[in-house]
């Protein structure tokens, strides 16, 4: 009689075990995408954020400008850090703003690549559906927008973070603009879900480069300065776990910030149409290393043990330089 007692026991401990393994499946959410990196081991792309206006406010010359950058780099693919279509978004996977801002104006060869797209604040005030949809991606191969997920390339584990929801303002004072708020509520339980899955991310990566991309900028000395939902509640996270490079867009300008208490550099690549502001903030400017008011994108370079990241203005001229290694501190 000992021995079905026994049985039960055991089934009881697998079916502990599978729900257990159960529970660390469905916490493990990120999307991952596999996008190997050279033959010889490097990898390169560019980042370019805040751009869909149909060409206009520079962005046809920034876009020619990271055509000739990315055929000189050979770059693997583009990254863009959100507020992709404006004012508003998309209003439909139909909406032909998607052709206008996007198809038509990178239509250098050397931008004939996978794109990896997160979403803006302006991308929620549409259907920001539409810019995850399937059909978006027929229209135009490059095209891959999700909320968040990961780029494995081995040499780096890129990690896509959808910031906009983790932004108090556009809950509380949202009475300028409407927002496309579907899929994320309830907002605690999303926020909570995405910080979990991206910590537990980030602590089972290997790879050499550790980046993570977000619309919001964790530091900016530009018009809309830190954005402390994310001093709060995801540096922490990216400094506990090796992070190199944070990447966001928002602010219409490129800058590179140094974190004071971790190697983190934080890099603002904003400027890919509308830009010359003329309002930085006078406020934090702890670790600035560099800040332009106009249009541009960034270069990222990437081998086992060094990292050379360069930002252009719309000539292709370069503005400044960092160069990170990972047998020493980085040498900004
Ligand atoms: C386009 O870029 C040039 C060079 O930086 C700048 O002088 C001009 O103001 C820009 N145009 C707009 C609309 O921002
Ligand atoms: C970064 O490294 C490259 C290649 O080794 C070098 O040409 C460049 O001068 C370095 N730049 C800085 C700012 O250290």
């Amino acid at each position: 009689m000992a021995i079905p007692c026994k049985n039960s026991r055991t089934s009881m401990f697998f079916l502990i075990l599978s729900l257990g393994l159960c529970l660390v499946i469905t916490s493990a959410e990120l999307q991952r995408f596999d996008h190997p990196a050279k033959q010889d081991g490097s990898l390169s792309f560019l980042v370019v954020g805040d751009w869909g206006r149909r060409g206009d406010f520079n962005q046809s010359q920034v876009a020619f400008q990271m055509g000739k950058i990315g055929e000189k780099l050979d770059i693997d693919f583009v990254v863009s850090t959100g507020d992709n279509f404006y004012d508003n978004g998309l209003t439909s996977e139909h909406d032909t703003a998607f052709e206008e801002s996007f198809t038509k104006i990178y239509t250098e060869k050397s931008l004939q690549k996978q794109w990896y797209s997160v979403l803006g604040n302006h991308d929620y005030r549409g259907d920001a559906e539409a810019q995850l949809s399937p059909l978006l991606r027929k229209i135009d191969s490059r095209w891959l927008c999700l909320r968040s997920f990961i780029v494995n390339t081995e040499l780096a584990e890129i990690f896509f973070v959808d910031t906009t929801p983790l932004v108090d303002k556009y809950f509380t004072n949202a009475d300028e603009h409407t927002y496309d708020w579907r899929g994320i509520a309830p907002r605690k339980a999303y926020i909570a879900n995405l910080l979990k899955d991206v910590e537990l991310a980030l602590k089972k990566s290997s790879a050499k480069w550790k980046i993570v991309v977000g619309h919001h900028a964790i530091r900016s000395v530009g018009h809309h300065g830190d954005t402390q939902e994310l001093i709060n509640q995801l540096l922490p996270i990216l400094r506990v776990n090796d992070v190199d490079f944070y990447m966001n867009g928002h602010d219409h300008c490129l800058e590179h910030v140094s974190d004071l208490e971790s190697p983190i550099q934080f890099l603002t690549s904003g400027a890919g149409s509308k830009a010359w502001r003329g309002d930085v903030k006078e406020l934090n400017k702890e670790g600035l290393n560099f800040f332009y008011d106009g249009q541009g994108f960034m270069s990222v370079k990437l081998n086992p043990t060094d990292a050379e990241i360069a930002f252009y203005d719309v000539y292709g001229k370069v503005l400044h330089r960092l160069n990170a290694s990972k047998q020493l501190h980085p040498s900004i």
